[in-house]
């Protein structure tokens, strides 16, 4: 129980409410979707077993698990401690924006002001100023910080049990009303039937790093969960339960908003290439919609902040407990290196649309892209293909198999070990050399 909570809390966030519709809005809809599903059952099964059950196995998290299974290894538990630590900081920006949010609905209605947070410019003059999305990702931070280190995480954690199936609620909601909108159907089209014109490397990659990222994997989370487990515990059924879970929020998240910018934007390539900002456009139209705009509003990013909270203190624990076990330090040093390092790389991320909209990565990302790209899209992948070349080829998949097995038997076992061994690294690999040879201009598909 206390590892369903906790996986379910991680795995439910911003990742499946922010992340999950903008990408499917910008990789085509329905192809994304068709992509994701299938990893998310097939390399992401594979993946969270193996994870889970090197945690139980070993009882231990991160690196020291990776130590104790081969003393040469270790350094798998490096990569995978370092990715928490890029994604907390600007994790924490956006939990900032949805705080932006639910000030607006709260404090607009007074001054009459209400019908500017879906007005066209709201999001884009908000993440332009010089420093007010600084100050509330600060806040955010601080709020996070206030958690993790004066241990209020168990009324959090009793709190989201209602909040969270309260978002589901609104989210149904939300998403059945904009579907009677004119227009929103072609958006339901959009999202659910695949364009294999569409398809290229890229929805493969970007599908791939989303499914790391909703579902905490490559990055030692779901060691540490499985770590928890009790050895009668059934590895494969709370597995395909999380991921049934994780997986019908997202879809319901795209549910809410891709049908609603046909509605309400037209559906035009530029409305549906939004990125990040998507949801922050969206909802507030609907919402302005109904007629009851603050209420919803604000109702919604109170839930939508509960929900970005939890991940946001699972995310700071993490860091937290690999600087207190890697360096030996205490943990009252660890939280507050913690809180240094989360609060100096933010600054970047939240300035990067604003005063430092000139610095640019790549092809036109900015800080906060760069940071979400560098780690879903090159470091958790670069993290699985190890795990996966370490646990096929070094300590054997049988390990993970007779752990996972437990009393009642692995269902799968040679399709898991063709999926480990040769699958999912020569996949990684390929999507990994083609994104970097087009990242250096030297390959287009
Ligand atoms: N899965 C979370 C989400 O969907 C985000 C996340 C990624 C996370 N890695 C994590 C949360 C580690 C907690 C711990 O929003």
């Amino acid at each position: 129980m206390a590892f369903m909570l906790a996986a379910a809390a991680s795995a439910v966030g911003l990742g499946n409410l922010w992340r999950f519709p903008y990408l499917a809005a910008q990789y085509g809809g329905g192809i994304f979707l068709l992509v994701y599903l299938v990893l998310v059952v097939t390399f992401g099964f594979a993946l969270m077993i193996t994870e889970v059950a090197i945690g139980r196995h070993t009882g231990l998290s991160g690196v020291e698990a990776f130590r104790t299974l081969h003393r040469r290894f270790s350094c798998i538990g490096w990569i995978v401690n370092l990715i928490p630590l890029i994604i907390l900081p600007y994790y924490c920006v956006i939990g900032g924006w949805v705080m932006r949010y639910l000030h607006a609905y709260l404090t607009y209605t007074r001054e009459g002001r209400i019908a500017e947070i879906a007005g066209d410019t709201f999001f884009a003059d908000f993440i332009a100023a010089p420093a007010l999305p600084l100050q509330y990702g600060l806040l955010f931070i601080l709020m996070t910080f206030g958690v993790v280190a004066w241990g209020l995480k168990h009324g959090i954690e009793r709190s989201n049990k209602i909040l969270m199936p309260l978002l589901l609620i609104m989210a149904l909601a939300i998403a059945g009303y904009s579907l009677l909108q004119d227009g929103a159907m072609e958006g339901l089209k959009f999202y659910l039937m695949p364009d294999f014109s569409k398809f290229s490397y890229k929805t493969v990659l970007g599908a791939m790093g989303q499914m790391f990222y909703s579902l905490s994997l490559a990055m030692g989370i779901m060691i540490t969960y499985g770590s928890y487990m009790r050895g009668e515990d059934n590895i494969e059924k709370s597995v395909r339960q999380i991921e049934w879970v994780d997986t019908g929020v997202s879809l319901l998240c795209g549910l809410m908003i891709i049908p609603a910018v046909f509605a309400f934007s037209g559906g035009s390539a530029e409305a549906m290439n939004a990125g990040p900002g998507l949801m922050f456009i969206t909802l507030p139209r609907v919402f302005a919609n109904t007629g009851y705009a603050a209420a919803i509003g604000g109702v919604f990013f109170t839930l939508a902040l509960f929900a970005a909270l939890t991940s946001a203190i699972s995310l700071m624990e993490t860091v937290v407990a690999s600087i207190h076990d890697t360096f030996k330090t205490s943990r009252a040093f660890a939280c507050l290196v913690t809180l240094l390092l989360t609060a100096l790389l933010a600054v970047p991320s939240a300035l990067g649309y604003g005063v430092w909209k000139h610095v640019t990565f790549f092809t036109d990302m900015s800080f906060l892209d760069f940071f979400d790209f560098l780690s879903n899209s090159v470091l958790m992948p670069v993290a699985a293909l190890f795990t996966c070349l370490f646990v096929g080829w070094i300590i054997g998949p049988h390990v993970i198999i007779n752990e996972a097995a437990g009393l009642r038997g692995f269902k799968h076992p040679r399709l898991y070990v063709v999926m480990i061994r040769y699958v999912a690294p020569l996949l990684i690999t390929i999507i990994l050399i083609s994104s970097m040879l087009s990242g250096l201009g030297l390959f287009k598909i």
